[in-house]
């Protein structure tokens, strides 16, 4: 295999792996001979489960629970790294946790905590790895964004504020380390079908995912681990230049969404008009 696309005895830290994203990159950073350290919160047999498939590549697994909105948390998370491995040369930030309302209704609280997760906790996560990857001589942070940040979500207003200033501190920090081979990216991604989304729609679930493979260009609704390729693939040496830059790994999904609508809208128009004088609707261009 060439070099730059070999990840073999690297050693990764994923947060938000018990579960999701966060499960299907840690298993497949795995499946590339990498070792991972598996972070949970509440869902520690989540995370027992994902380690057990990182040692079924026959790759090393640690196990351990973190808050990151707290700071002595993140703080015994990074010690037990450096106790047991003393390297590190991955970092995949990726859990985020917030409450979903509108922006108008949040209360300081909400902003505290959803901005201690995914700016104190990501700016913490990356200072104390950095002596680790500095040891190492590389080092490569994937920030975990999303696409809330460029479009209005409903109810994610508290979410995309704190994502869009990971994805500046992304634009800074891979000006700042470039020059020590650690580089920094952030990924975007846009729907992913996974527990949380189906936690989040609940009876909707399949009708939106349903609509989503209808309507997404690449006629899909991307799994965790489809998303987990393009995060795996931005670990990878040979995407060091994609530093300093939140790229976006949603199929086109969220560019199309104006056209997407409109095609949905128009077939709604087009059932009404049938039901109200009762006769097929002109068939509409594709
Ligand atoms: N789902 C989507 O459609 C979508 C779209 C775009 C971007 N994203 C982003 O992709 C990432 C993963 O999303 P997902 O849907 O796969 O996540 P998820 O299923 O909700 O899982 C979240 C993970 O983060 C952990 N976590 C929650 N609060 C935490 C805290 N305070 N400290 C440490 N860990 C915590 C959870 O641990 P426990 O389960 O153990 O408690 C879990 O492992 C997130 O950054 C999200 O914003 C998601």
């Amino acid at each position: 295999m060439n070099e730059l696309f070999d990840l073999h005895h690297r050693k990764a830290l994923v947060t938000g792996s018990s579960r999701g994203l966060g499960a299907a990159t840690a298993v497949m950073l795995a499946s590339h001979g990498v070792d991972v350290v598996v972070t949970f919160r509440n869902d520690e047999q989540g995370a027992r489960a994902v380690a057990d498939q990182v040692r079924s590549f026959g790759r090393d697994a640690l196990v351990v629970q973190v808050d990151l909105g707290e700071e002595a948390s993140v703080d015994t998370l990074m010690d037990q790294v450096e106790d047991s491995w003393g390297a590190l040369d991955i970092v995949v930030a990726n859990a985020a946790a917030t409450t979903f309302r509108p922006l108008y209704k949040a209360e300081r609280r909400h902003l505290e905590r959803t901005y201690a997760i995914s700016v104190y906790g990501f700016h913490q996560l990356v200072t104390r790895a950095l002596p680790m990857m500095l040891n190492a001589g590389r080092g490569r942070i994937v920030a975990v964004s999303g696409a809330d940040t460029g479009t209005w979500i409903p109810g994610h207003g508290l979410l995309a504020g704190a994502k869009a200033a990971m994805e500046s501190m992304v634009r800074y920090l891979g000006c700042e380390l470039g020059s020590k081979n650690i580089t920094t990216v952030g990924i975007s991604p846009g729907w992913i079908d996974g527990d949380s989304i189906q936690q989040m729609l609940g009876p909707l679930h399949e009708f939106a995912m349903d609509l989503e493979r209808e309507t997404h260009p690449m006629r899909l609704a991307a799994t965790p681990e489809q998303v987990a390729q393009a995060v795996v693939m931005l670990c990878t040496d040979a995407a060091a230049l994609v530093n300093g830059n939140t790229i976006v790994a949603d199929g086109a999904g969220v560019f199309a969404f104006c056209g997407r609508y409109s095609k949905v809208a128009s077939q709604l128009a087009a059932a009404k008009i049938e039901s109200l004088i009762g006769v097929d609707a002109p068939a509409l261009p594709e």
